[in-house]
């Protein structure tokens, strides 16, 4: 039976919920939003009247109108009878969470960590992969593993960074996010233990729980200079003999780090010894800003499974990615991808066929544009935020920065006032972890990271002012947006 919420009840809730920084009506309906969202208020609950909430707070009827009106407006309030709406999620809520190919309308996007195409030479491939396509339509259209001449310039790829690798060690994929799935539907059951680095990959995370595996997280160092911890992922695998690992040695995100050849060659004999499959993900391996030389992880084992993409080096559009592997793991992958899809469009690979030859084309211009705005945030944020600690990335797209206080989840929930979308930084971990860190990409230019960045001072004002809103949000479950 749905019931109500008293004036008493309400204010009590409320708490010391006006600082004056935005006309009263607005920080009442806002902090209302926000009870609703943390569920601190539940859902199909009648709001004391106007007139009895404007008594109980000594404020003026048209103040609560208002405040009411603007929770109706956002459809966190029903119409009602008379004036006591109830409480409401917006169905709007999923859209905005998904923002698709389009930029999200009126936000700026701080959750997505991706660039924009690198245009020219992503359309000329396009433009001559269609006169490479009449060769191939008489055939069936069909190839699981992937286009053979893809495949061999992955191949090569991989050959020329000094891990001879042969066009049947690989099998091409609709990007890495799809590679970890056929992986994992291959190699782990329900309940096996997969290790992953603490904090880690969101969407990958998601994966390994979706396949219903026990995630074992292993922290990173709390020094970046000391990148991973290695003992405890040496000593995790051999007390728990984990079925996978999955790490993100290049450019690690959220982080950006890089793992030295030590620590690579010890965690692949650590994986050897334990029976633990070594999935490597490659992904932002070509977003090296600084310079700093590596090898492959797959230098240091044969039966390191490695997944790569050309979402972060060209366009996430491309849907693109690979797994390189031993063969015979190859004809075991390829089995679990004919049960979900049998292969990808041909055209897009005769591009990407054309990226992965002359893939360092791109790379110049696009590591130089990536070093400005990397410059640009690190900068601003000292500027605007020095209360935040921020670890100064190597590579790839993103800064993992620790907060002052546990509030990444409030600053995620508030941000959307600000016109910011936020992935907090619980969604990087489990069991709740990293409330005390923000996830800030440098993807934008630097006129959009400012914007950013005044927008995340104003937010954290928001809740410095406020610490019933804190309190209000800090248990909060992060919002579940969309992450890349
Ligand atoms: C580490 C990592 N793996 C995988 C992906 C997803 O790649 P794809 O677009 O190829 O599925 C991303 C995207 O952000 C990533 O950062």
């Amino acid at each position: 039976m749905p019931g109500s919420l008293n004036p008493t009840a309400l204010v009590r809730l409320l708490g010391s919920w006006s600082n004056g920084a935005l006309p009263a009506y607005r920080e009442l309906a806002d902090v209302v939003r926000l009870l609703v969202m943390d569920g601190r208020i539940p859902l199909d609950v009648a709001l004391p009247s106007e007139r009895a909430l404007a008594q109980t707070l000594g404020l003026s009827r048209t103040t609560v109108t208002a405040a009411y009106a603007n929770l109706r407006e956002q459809g966190f309030l029903t119409a009602g009878q008379g004036s006591r709406g109830r409480t409401s999620i917006p169905h709007r809520s999923a859209p905005v969470s998904v923002p698709g190919l389009a930029a999200p309308e009126g936000l700026q996007d701080l959750a997505y960590a991706s660039l924009p195409a690198a245009g020219e030479v992503v359309h000329r491939a396009f433009a001559d992969a269609l006169t490479e396509l009449p060769a191939l339509l008489p055939g069936f259209g069909y190839d699981a593993l992937g286009v053979p001449a893809l495949r061999e310039a992955i191949a090569q790829k991989y050959s020329a960074e000094g891990v001879p690798t042969t066009a049947d060690q690989i099998l091409v994929t609709s990007g890495a996010q799809h590679a970890l799935n056929i992986v994992l539907h291959t190699l782990v059951g329900k309940q096996d233990r997969v290790l992953v680095e603490h904090p880690t990959y969101p969407n990958a995370l998601d994966a390994i729980r979706a396949a219903g595996c026990k995630v074992l997280p292993v922290a990173l160092s709390p020094h970046a200079s000391s990148g991973w911890e290695i003992d405890a992922f040496v000593s995790t695998m051999n007390q728990q003999h984990p079925s996978m690992a999955y790490v993100v040695p290049d450019f690690h995100n959220p982080t950006g780090r890089i793992m030295s050849d030590l620590q690579r060659r010890q965690l692949a004999r650590a994986a050897a010894s334990a029976g633990t499959v070594l999935v490597v993900d490659e992904t932002l391996r070509g977003l090296n800003l600084d310079g700093v030389q590596s090898a492959p992880m797959s230098t240091f084992s044969p039966s390191v499974v490695s997944i790569g993409s050309l979402s972060k080096s060209h366009w996430a559009g491309l849907r693109t990615g690979w797994i390189r592997a031993e063969e015979a793991m190859i004809t075991r992958f390829v089995a679990t991808r004919t049960t979900m899809d049998l292969g990808g469009p041909v055209v897009e690979q005769l591009a990407a066929a054309r990226l992965v030859r002359s893939f360092a084309e791109p790379l110049d211009a696009r590591l130089q544009e990536l070093r400005h705005n990397r410059e640009s945030l690190l900068a601003l944020l000292a500027e605007h935020l020095p209360e935040w600690e921020v670890e100064r990335p190597l590579g790839g797209l993103t800064a993992w920065c620790r907060l002052p206080t546990a509030c990444s989840t409030a600053l995620t929930v508030l941000a959307p006032d600000f016109g910011l979308r936020l992935a907090a930084g619980p969604r990087f971990g489990v069991g709740g972890a990293f409330e005390h860190y923000l996830r800030v990409p440098y993807t934008l230019p630097p006129a959009q990271l400012e914007f950013a960045v005044g927008a995340l001072r104003a937010a954290q004002d928001k809740l410095d002012a406020s610490p019933q809103l804190r309190r209000t949000l800090k248990a909060g479950r992060p919002p579940a947006v969309a992450v890349a």
